[in-house]
């Protein structure tokens, strides 16, 4: 695996007590998924917020959760079955070139993951494939690690494939934009 990629022994880190308090899915998320929602969470790590969506999209709605690696996976397999919500989250291992997904969803969440893709550019055509026609990507990127030049250059990339800029969320810690597919 890639250096720059976040090792699944360390990503415990980010799934705490305090982020339960920053980053509480249903806040950042809750007016875009909602029950019968197809939502993605791609970059999922060890699930937090794909099992946060998990519980808005209710018995008729589903969420992806994307990683590379399995172990992030095995996790997040346990995690939502410990939630009582196994049966709304599908886990999908894809590789560091290609998300390898053609499902059609309404929302996707990229969360602190863009910066460690090897090409930012292939993955949000990709992701732009996968939206319905009015669906949106919620990204954020580690303001502590990501400069706002190159958060602005992704969004950028983001308008050059026919994305648009419909929100710029304060998210903690975090540099975070709402694109949308018209
Ligand atoms: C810093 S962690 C963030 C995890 C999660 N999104 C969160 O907010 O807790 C970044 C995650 O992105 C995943 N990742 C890195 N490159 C990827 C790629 N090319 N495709 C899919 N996932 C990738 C890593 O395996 C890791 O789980």
């Amino acid at each position: 695996m890639a250096d720059h990629v976040c090792h699944w022994r360390h990503a415990y880190l980010f799934d705490n007590v305090l982020r339960r308090l920053l980053h509480n899915p249903r806040k950042l998320f809750g007016s875009y998924v909602g029950p019968g929602s197809t939502a993605m969470d791609v970059g999922c790590g060890m699930g937090f917020n794909a099992i946060g969506m998990a519980k808005l999209v209710g018995d008729d709605g589903r969420v992806i959760a994307v990683d590379l690696q399995p172990e992030m996976l095995e996790v997040v397999r346990r995690r939502a079955d410990r939630a009582g919500v196994a049966h709304r989250v599908r886990t999908h291992q894809c590789s560091a070139d290609s998300i390898d997904i053609s499902e059609p969803v309404d929302f996707i969440v990229a969360f602190w993951m863009v910066h460690e893709v090897p090409d930012a550019g292939h993955l949000l055509r990709e992701l732009h494939a996968c939206l319905r026609s009015g669906g949106k990507l919620f990204a954020a990127e580690p303001s502590f690690h990501v400069k706002k030049s190159a958060f602005e250059e992704m969004i950028r990339a983001g308008e050059g494939i026919g994305l648009t800029v419909h929100d710029r969320p304060g998210v903690r810690w975090s540099l975070g934009v709402v694109l949308a597919k018209p």
